[in-house]
């Protein structure tokens, strides 16, 4: 990896805490991370370290206390909230653990819904998110509601609309969870080969062993800490 390159994503001394009935939990003490372009990382560490945490903060959801977070060199930790809003339409795509796909919305326009926040949509738009569902399994379900698929057909969407408008960054947090063994290692293909176009990564927080060593690197959050995986 070529040292010249910005990278695609830089965290350095990060640092969170919650109020908790008058007491501080500190969740992050002092995170760092560096994320080539193109690069995949692996994110492991048991429930409650605050792997939600880091991607929540990246992807300026919530706000640290201190530190530095950087995604293609531009700081995302001194955005108002206005460019944060703008800066995760343009260059993310979250995977979130609870999926938050849109009740009111099919599936097949809760996958344009991010192209249509950042314009108008086209028809080349509409290929891209049916091309995307047919890649997840579920392009006969463009014009379901939600409520009516199972939880695993749900985190299929939820990875599809990920990626529809080609994010530079994508983090997905335990996008595999509700997923049989097969389908959870379909889904990281997907992941896998969306990313290695165009140079975007993957912060993939996952519980699998099998799928963090797909990865170029593994990282383990342990007590506020993410230490890099030598073995
Ligand atoms: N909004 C919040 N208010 C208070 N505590 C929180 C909040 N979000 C997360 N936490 C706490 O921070 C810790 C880390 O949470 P999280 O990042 O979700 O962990 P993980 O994703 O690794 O399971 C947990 O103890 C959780 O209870
Ligand atoms: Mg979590």
């Amino acid at each position: 990896m070529a040292m010249h390159q910005t990278p695609s994503l830089e965290i350095r001394d990060l640092h969170k805490s919650y109020l908790e009935g008058g007491r501080t939990h500190v969740v992050l003490d002092g995170v760092a991370l560096t994320v080539q372009p193109g690069e995949r990382v692996a994110v492991l560490g048991p429930s409650g370290s605050g792997k939600s945490t880091v991607l929540n903060l990246v992807s300026g959801i919530d706000r640290a206390d201190r530190g530095r977070i950087s995604v293609g060199g531009v700081r995302v930790d001194t955005m108002s909230e206005h460019e944060r809003t703008v800066f995760r339409r343009e260059q993310i795509g979250f995977v979130f653990q609870a999926f938050n796909l849109i009740p009111t919305l099919t599936v097949l326009e809760n996958l344009l819904l991010p192209l249509e926040l950042k314009g108008s949509l086209a028809h080349e738009h509409r290929e891209r998110a049916q091309s995307l569902l047919d890649e997840v399994g579920l392009l006969d379900r463009a014009d379901a509601f939600p409520d009516r698929l199972s939880g695993g057909e749900r985190q299929r969407i939820a990875v599809a609309r990920s990626l529809v408008h080609h994010p530079t960054l994508v983090l997905a947090d335990e996008p595999t969870g509700s997923l049989d063994e097969d389908r959870g290692a379909r889904i990281v293909d997907l992941l896998e080969r969306m990313t290695q176009t165009g140079d975007g990564s993957l912060l993939l927080v996952t519980h699998s062993n099998e799928l963090a060593a797909r990865m170029d690197r593994i990282v383990r959050l342990t007590h506020g800490r993410l230490v890099e995986d030598s073995a």
